[in-house]
């Protein structure tokens, strides 16, 4: 199985590290626009391959597609990232221009590919890919609630001083600061409601921390986090090459659901070979149902600078 990775910065190039340290696939290809950077990290990576045991070859490329023919999925991290104080919907400007572009290279040579859109802001970048490839809303896949998740889970385990992964949550709604859904009350540890555990203000700080979870990254880094969102993506191809089928929230164009149309933000679906195969209808409460129209009206009035790009 081969994964094109374009934008070899540090969500890139993460992300291709974790899918060969997994032995996800079986050929990454990591292409960027800035002459070597593809190799040289493609070349490093490789270097690591006796030392951890794994056989997937990574190659670079400096801006050409016709390396990543036949891919079977294409992740898109290009476009810049944010700094301090940045929101990720201030980036719209350059990255959507870059998005459109690289959305249509891709498809010059891996026509039946699968793309997983990881450029900020994500729900706007993957509305924008979709409309501008004309495909089907299966094969487009927005990458941020798988992340959003992740760190809403780790946030939930340092209230409770239990491991990570006998939580189980999810985070619906946009990738954005003010956008984010944390679904607390469905949240729980082992199977019991996390709210049998922590009183309402730790849940509300749960689900401040997790909103601002990229922004807290951000400050302490001085660019966007790498780690979570590149281990976040190889989770997605994970289930996608390996047909795990497995329920990972992702933005995806709805038709209805949710009471949506016409716009792409996270939701619950199932992941598998088909991309997205079927998007969970989670009963949402009174206060929750507003938050994702809210939610939906934010990313909406994002998706209304696209015009002049469309
Ligand atoms: C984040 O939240 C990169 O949007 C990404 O860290």
């Amino acid at each position: 199985m081969k994964v094109t990775i374009v934008g070899a910065g540090n969500v890139g190039a993460t992300c291709a590290e974790y899918i060969a340290q997994k032995r996800i696939a079986s050929k990454v290809v990591l292409l960027d626009i800035k002459k070597g950077i593809a190799e040289g990290k493609a070349l490093d990576l490789t270097q690591t391959a006796t030392t951890l045991g794994f056989n997937t070859s990574i190659t670079g490329v400096t801006n050409d597609y016709s390396e990543t023919i036949g891919s079977d999925v294409v992740v898109i991290t290009s476009g810049v990232p944010r700094k301090p104080g940045m929101t990720r919907e201030e980036l719209i400007g350059i990255n959507a221009g870059i998005v459109k572009a690289v959305s249509s290279s891709i498809l010059e040579y891996s026509p039946d590919t699968i793309i997983v859109v990881v450029s900020n802001p994500m729900d706007t970048m993957t509305y924008l890919a979709l409309q501008s490839t004309g495909l089907p809303k299966n094969r487009i896949i927005g990458m941020g609630g798988a992340l959003d998740s992740s760190r809403f889970k780790t946030y939930l385990s340092i209230a409770l001083d239990r491991p990570a992964n006998d939580i189980q949550g999810m985070v619906i709604g946009g990738h954005g600061d003010t956008t984010m859904i944390p679904l607390t009350r469905i949240a729980s540890y082992n199977g019991a409601p996390v709210s049998d555990y922590l009183n309402k203000t730790t849940l509300d700080k749960v689900a401040a921390d997790t909103m601002v979870g990229g922004a807290t990254l951000t400050k302490l880094l001085g660019t966007s986090a790498w780690y979570a969102p590149g281990a976040s993506v190889a989770y997605l191809v994970d289930s996608i090459l390996n047909d795990q089928k497995r329920i990972i929230p992702c933005s995806v164009l709805l038709e209805g659901e949710y009471g949506l149309e016409d716009i792409c933000i996270g939701v619950p679906c199932i992941i598998g070979s088909n991309g997205i195969e079927s998007i969970i209808d989670v009963k949402l409460d009174e206060k929750e149902n507003q938050q994702m129209i809210e939610s939906a009206k934010k990313v909406r009035t994002m998706n209304t600078a696209l015009k002049d790009i469309l």
